[in-house]
């Protein structure tokens, strides 16, 4: 098979990576890919924006299978082009996408089929969303509609915190027309799990349970990113609790996305929060989270590939995931100044010493060649991977294997793992 990755982060490095090991691939081209897939794929010089080019090469290239990372393609229509053309394609079309394209979609969604999540209310304009914000309890969240790259949250502590959060999002647009409504929702207070699952719109299968930590300060403190590193599993996710998550979350937003004529087929990502009450749904991605990506498909023992052809035929019936029981534990290394400003172009070293060691995988996000070195392109940079027996094994591996690294201005969490190890 000849296979086609679209994107450029750590998610699809470790995308290609899982692929790469697959005994039905003969070839992977990866667009735009980075250094790292440039390793072990094919990178092809097409942003995952440019969906005629996209398919334009999948048709020359007689692409069996394409593999869409980010949510901006799939927001766009790419699936629904892709098929327009006979072409294999994972992931949800744009009717489906709209679960992360929309937050008020989204929550409007939630609230008609019961399915728990936070309270809320939408604006579209300033100063009814500043009443708003006078009227409520503090804590509160603040979301701007459409999708910001994991920054278009805020939870904030004061009136204060909430009404710059409106003012940056409605009046500076700092994110754009994805600004032009927002959602205010209660706070939930709980412990936060990612849940991903392959669905082919009739059957469910769950992946492992990974966490994300999404602040850029230890101890979650300071704003949200798009993630900072991550580990899997979630020890505090008993069967109980994940059974009960599949019969209260999963399977009844399967089946509303049937009755809304939007069926889901693909990685459906749901971001949760275990209140007191139960677990409530904070948010849905439409693909693979990055960095829950990486520790996850570090544990899948399973070939990848046969699963999303069985997620695209409507097959996913027959087919199982085997997992290898270890942990994993991720930390990703960023541009000093992230998620606010930062420098690209700065010289990466160490990354030869990390080439051998079998418990550690270097998964590249913003990386690119200049004159021949590898330097930074992004906020965040690197990712790195490691397993061990248990969270606080693979923790000390990936830590170890982080100090290997060098770059100006590198900054990285220091306590990635910190709740399944309190824990223990
Ligand atoms: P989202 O992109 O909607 O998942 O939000 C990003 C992060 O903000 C989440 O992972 C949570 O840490 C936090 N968050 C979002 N919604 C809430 C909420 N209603 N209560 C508390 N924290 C939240
Ligand atoms: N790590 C969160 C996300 O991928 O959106």
């Amino acid at each position: 098979m000849r296979v086609l990755v679209i994107g450029s982060g750590g998610r699809e490095h470790s995308l290609v990576w899982k692929i790469a090991q697959s005994s039905r691939v003969e070839k992977i081209f990866c667009a735009p890919g980075n250094p790292g897939i440039g390793e072990i794929a094919e990178c092809v010089n097409i942003s995952p924006e440019q969906i005629p080019l996209l398919m334009k090469f999948a048709v020359q290239e007689k692409i069996d299978l394409t593999v869409v990372g980010p949510e901006a393609p799939l927001v766009d229509g790419i699936v629904d082009e892709f098929r327009k053309n006979k072409l294999d394609v994972f992931g949800p079309d744009k009717n489906a996408a709209i679960l992360e394209s929309s937050k008020v979609f989204t929550k409007r969604f939630l609230k008609k089929y019961g399915i728990p999540s936070a309270e809320f209310a939408n604006f579209n304009d300033y100063d009814d969303a500043r009443r708003h914000i006078l009227s409520r309890s503090k804590p509160m969240v603040i979301k701007a509609d459409g999708l910001s790259k994991g920054k278009g949250v805020f939870v904030c502590k004061s009136e204060n915190e909430a009404l710059d959060a409106i003012s940056a999002i409605m009046k500076d647009k700092v994110f754009g027309d994805a600004g032009d409504r927002v959602v205010i929702e209660d706070f939930l207070s709980g412990e936060e799990v990612s849940v991903l699952l392959f669905t082919d719109g009739k059957t469910l299968l769950s992946l492992e349970t990974s966490q994300d930590h999404k602040t850029i300060y230890d101890g979650d403190k300071g704003p949200n990113t798009g993630g900072m590193g991550a580990y899997s599993p979630v020890p505090f996710m008993t069967a109980e609790l994940s059974s009960r998550v599949e019969k209260q979350i999963l399977i009844p937003t399967i089946n509303a996305m049937n009755s809304e004529g939007r069926p889901y087929k693909g990685i459906l990502y749901v971001g949760l929060m275990m209140t007191e009450q139960g677990p409530k749904v904070l948010e849905f991605n439409v693909r693979f989270g990055d960095p829950e990506a990486q520790v996850i498909l570090t544990r899948m023992k399973s070939d990848i590939v046969p699963i999303m052809q069985a997620t695209i035929s409507g097959n996913l019936q027959d087919v199982d995931i085997e997992w290898h029981p270890q942990s994993s534990l991720c930390v990703v290394m960023t541009s000093g100044g992230y998620p606010g400003h930062y420098v690209n172009g700065k010289e990466i070293s160490g990354l030869d010493q990390l080439k051998d060691r079998p418990d550690t995988q270097v998964f590249h996000a913003g990386t690119k060649y200049l004159n021949g070195k590898v330097v930074t392109s992004g906020g965040r940079v690197l990712n790195i991977v490691a397993c061990g027996n248990d969270i606080r094994e693979a923790q000390k591996r990936a830590y170890d294997a982080a100090g290997n690294i060098t770059f100006e201005g590198v900054y990285f969490r220091k306590d990635i793992g910190f709740k399944a190890i309190v824990e223990r």
